[in-house]
């Protein structure tokens, strides 16, 4: 079976910053899962580079355009690589095969009579790149996320009618039943859409005659696509669309288009309006999060208060830092977030519970098994109790994009077979034959009670996890055994080590920080 999942594209004129990283860490770690569930994934991410804003950065610069992009595109990749993204492509909107995509796709609703042109007048907000009507602007007349004036813009362009879709849309949107479902997550926010929707819709601008910057229209060369309505067919771009139809009727339309609430409206109502013009299959699920603050402030250049990736990465791993930017708050709502809250994270959750598990077991087949799998009868019942905790709490949980609640279940099953170890004590087994064949039985369920922790924490520390399986004497290569394992969730006979398997000195997996 397929999977599709995409991030948004992040605008080419900003730096990476953790809250573009939160989007796309989450979006990896569900990638990671469902190919640990054998899905056929597809993962799309990459970066938005026409429109005004890319223009006047460029022009503050003293750059072309697409030298900024460039230039952008490659630190946006840099830091995927640095936080190990498993992303299949990175689509750039200047690309060749996106504007064949736009233009097609355009060209289609201009032939079905979707696309009509006329004199507008409104409200623009540059950061956004689009217009509000004074209704959605705050009580100071300015951008509800910006916080900025809008200017006064008035244009002869090609409108997109939006308004035709309002009741194929609140059918969709609202309708579980409905065979082209599309599911917005979470709840509250799908209602403040439905709601929005009720109230009726506007057609949209969906040209730009001041704009050069961006795919000129293939009906009138003069105007360009509106940045908007080029940077959502990405997602079609990216899986073929206008290219390669196999590849196109084999992934779209998307699983998940994952984003934050400050693009909700646009991917929830205006693309799956344009896809319905087009005749093309509707994305099943939207999801939007919430926003960081840090501190209690917005993240801004201006306020100083950025965090960037690579700070996070030379503090804590990047390991961690993946764990820690997605546990630090639930999906969903807007949370605030501090370096003392997520050094208290690290240790309670990663330096104690996980790092002190693996290394004072390492630590005990060192000391009385000279570093290897004891020899004994296996006892799984340990290992069971794990499998049964994460069998109920993991799934579900990822399936619902509640990914922090999905790793409560793995840090509880942490806290559990550390309890065991004290109740067990094996470090007092160690007088008569009986005991030693406790002790040796103790261990052995303890590294298969680890051995499955750390299969449902690879998706989210996939380096750390495979270092640590090696570490464990984990059978053969932990990605195909956790394939395996989940496809029926059976705890092989023999367990996941044969017994004498190496193990090798424990690391400092997660030095304590202060
Ligand atoms: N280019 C458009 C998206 C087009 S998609 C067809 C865009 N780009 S953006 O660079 O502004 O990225 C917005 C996204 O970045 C948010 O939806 C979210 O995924 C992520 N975030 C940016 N700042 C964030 C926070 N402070 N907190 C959480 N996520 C944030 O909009």
């Amino acid at each position: 079976m397929k999977f599709y999942i995409t991030t948004p594209i992040y605008y080419a004129n900003d730096i990476p910053h953790i809250g573009h990283s939160y989007t796309t860490i989450t979006s990896d770690i569900v990638a990671r899962w469902k190919r640990l569930n054998n899905f056929d994934v597809f993962f799309l991410t990459g970066t938005d580079e026409h429109g005004a804003k890319i223009a006047a950065t460029a022009k503050e610069k003293g750059k072309t355009p697409l030298d900024l992009c460039d230039e952008m595109s490659a630190r946006f990749k840099e830091v995927w690589k640095l936080l190990d993204i498993s992303y299949t492509e990175f689509i750039r909107t200047t690309e060749q095969s996106h504007l064949a995509s736009v233009r097609k796709i355009i060209e289609i609703l201009f032939e079905k009579g979707f696309i009509f042109k006329k004199k507008y007048e409104g409200l623009y907000c540059l950061e956004c790149e689009r217009f509000y009507s004074v209704k959605d602007l705050d009580e100071n007349g300015c951008c509800p996320f910006h916080r900025t004036r809008p200017t006064n813009q008035s244009e002869e362009n090609y409108f997109f009618k939006l308004s035709s879709f309002q009741n194929a849309l609140l059918e969709r949107i609202a309708n579980p039943d409905h065979k082209e479902y599309v599911e917005i997550q979470p709840e509250e926010r799908k209602n403040e859409i439905i709601g929005k929707l009720k109230l009726g819709l506007e057609d949209i601008s969906f040209s730009r005659s001041a704009v050069e910057w961006g795919i000129p229209l293939p009906f009138d060369k003069k105007q360009t696509v509106y940045v908007w309505a080029d940077a959502l067919i990405n997602y079609i771009t990216g899986t073929g669309y206008a290219a390669d139809e196999e590849k196109f009727q084999k992934y779209w339309p998307a699983d998940i288009h994952l984003m934050a609430k400050d693009i909700l409206w646009f991917h929830s109502v205006i693309w799956p309006a344009v896809l319905m013009a087009a005749g093309l299959p509707l994305p099943k699920k939207i999801c939007s999060h919430g926003f960081f603050t840090l501190n209690g402030r917005k993240m801004s250049k201006s306020a100083g208060n950025v965090i960037s990736p690579k700070e996070l990465v030379d503090k804590y791993g990047v390991d961690a830092a993946r764990y820690l930017l997605v546990t630090i708050m639930p999906f969903g709502p807007d949370g605030d977030i501090s370096w003392q809250e997520l050094t208290l994270k690290y240790n309670a959750d990663l330096a104690n519970n996980l790092g002190n598990l693996i290394s004072r077991t390492i630590k005990m087949a060192e000391k009385y098994f000279n570093f290897q799998v004891p020899q004994s009868v296996l006892n799984l019942e340990l290992a069971e109790k794990v499998a049964a905790i994460l069998k109920e709490n993991f799934a579900v949980n990822m399936d619902n994009m509640q990914l922090h609640k999905a790793v409560e279940a793995v840090q509880n099953a942490i806290t559990l077979i550390n309890k065991q170890i004290e109740v067990d004590s094996p470090w007092k087994l160690v007088k008569t034959d009986v005991e030693k064949r406790k002790l040796a039985s103790c261990i052995c369920s303890y590294l298969q009670a680890i051995y499955i922790i750390t299969m449902y924490l690879l998706p989210f520390m996939p380096a750390l996890c495979a270092k640590i399986w090696r570490m464990t004497g984990g059978n053969g290569d932990i990605n195909e055994t956790a394939k395996k394992y989940f496809a029926d969730l059976i705890i092989p006979e023999n367990g996941f080590s044969t017994p004498q398997a190496k193990l090798n000195v424990p690391e400092i997996l997660f030095p304590r920080i202060l």
